[in-house]
């Protein structure tokens, strides 16, 4: 073996050649191997909500770690008691709403649909309804919420019950019958492109699954904890659901996931139905109660909103002939492009020192840390319009 250790000769293929070996970060930036400085407008695709190595994020970690970083689920601790006490106020669950601990979306999501499960069970009712275009992880249950086949059909046979429905209110009204235990959505479907749920499609998915008995499960595994500029991306539509996952910024780069139950969700899990050994663990939950804090006390929830649309107007602004628009909310948002050139877009603008990243051949995803300001804003617009200037010098 050679003394410089490279990924492809260590871990398994599954995210195919590794860009760079990164080795540290500071505020929105991170530094490879080799010195190279990122500007990170990825955040390790939303997750760190404070960027990196943030003072209150590090302090969290030392401190926990060294009072207690671990104990069996036989036992609760403060940090988590805090935490989903936090949750339960932020998400309108309430005194009456209960919270799982995971350890990712996926899990997060896991869990959710064993909820979905026992609820079906207990109405009669078989089939679950995802959205065409979701995702929901990579765990089977998950998987078989996610709607991709590429994700889909090499792990098939997966769980079944579950169908898929366009995200269109149509579609909605006419398969969500008395038969349907639950319906899975994003408020924003990120890993295709960052697309936007309508309002109106919400409030009519809350509507239905009211009137007929089924869980409204709300995946805010990415848009939720500030990053869509508000606390969830549900509270714009002025609804609440029955169950809500979280992860990714929750921890700000611990590993964490929560699924939130409201009444009568809340009370569906028994003693034996579900659990996980390191769901909950004090050292998770001390950082993402500190996370949370932070946020609130430096207002990075309106941050995301007003930074998002600082962002949107300063790319349009500049009519660029490879840019047609751009969709998302607060600081999750894509760059829609006028040819499938994303991925080459995004090669470029790394090789110029930014991180972004392309869920859609001619969609780049931006998902900065929520801490960003103007000079942030000014470094990224200058070194994307000049990865999108080498695109368009390419181009015949
Ligand atoms: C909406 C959504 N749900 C679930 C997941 C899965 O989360 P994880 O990768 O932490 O398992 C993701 C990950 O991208 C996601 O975007």
């Amino acid at each position: 073996m050679s003394d410089v250790l490279a990924g492809s000769d260590l871990l398994t293929n599954s995210y195919g050649e590794s860009f760079a070996q990164l080795v540290r970060g500071e505020g929105c930036h991170v530094w490879d191997v080799d010195g190279k400085r990122y500007l990170d407008f990825l955040s390790g695709i939303a997750v760190n909500a404070l960027g990196h190595a943030h003072p209150a994020f590090v302090a969290a970690v030392c401190e926990q770690a060294a009072t207690l970083a671990h104990v069996s689920n036989f036992f609760v601790t403060p940090p988590q008691l805090k935490l989903a006490n936090t949750l339960l106020r932020l998400s309108g669950a309430g005194e009456d709403g209960r919270v799982f601990f995971a350890n990712s979306g996926a899990e997060a999501n896991e869990a959710a649909l064993k909820l979905a499960r026992l609820h079906g069970q207990a109405q009669g009712k078989s089939t679950i309804l995802a959205l065409g275009g979701g995702f929901h992880g990579r765990t089977m249950g998950a998987l078989a919420l996610t709607s991709n086949p590429k994700y889909r059909e090499p792990f098939e046979p997966l769980p079944g019950g579950i169908e898929h429905i366009d995200p269109t209110v149509e579609a909605l009204e006419s398969a969500l019958d008395d038969t349907i235990a639950a319906l899975f959505v994003e408020p924003i479907q990120g890993e295709v492109g960052v697309k936007p749920l309508s309002e109106e499609f919400l409030v009519r998915a809350r509507e239905l699954t009211a009137e007929r008995g089924a869980l409204l499960v709300i995946d805010e595994v990415q848009t939720g904890i500030g990053r869509a500029g508000g606390w969830f991306g549900f509270q714009a539509a002025g609804i609440l659901p029955d169950v809500v996952t979280l992860a990714k910024g929750l921890g700000g780069g611990v590993p964490i996931g929560a699924c939130i139950a409201y009444e009568p969700a809340a009370s569906l899990f028994y003693p034996g139905s579900h659990g996980t050994t390191f769901g909950g663990n004090p050292l998770s939950c001390h950082v993402a109660q500190t996370v949370l804090d932070v946020i609130a006390s430096d207002n990075l929830v309106e941050n995301a909103r007003v930074r998002g649309e600082q962002l949107t107007a300063a790319i349009l602004e500049r009519s660029h002939p490879l840019i047609r628009g751009v969709r998302g909310k607060g600081l999750l948002l894509g760059v829609l492009l006028t040819e499938d050139v994303a991925p080459a877009l995004v090669a470029a603008a790394r090789e110029l020192g930014l991180i972004i990243n392309s869920p859609a051949p001619n969609v780049v995803r931006i998902a900065p840390p929520l801490i960003i300001g103007d000079e942030e804003i000014e470094e990224f617009l200058t070194l994307f319009f000049a990865a999108a200037d080498r695109i368009v010098g390419d181009t015949p």
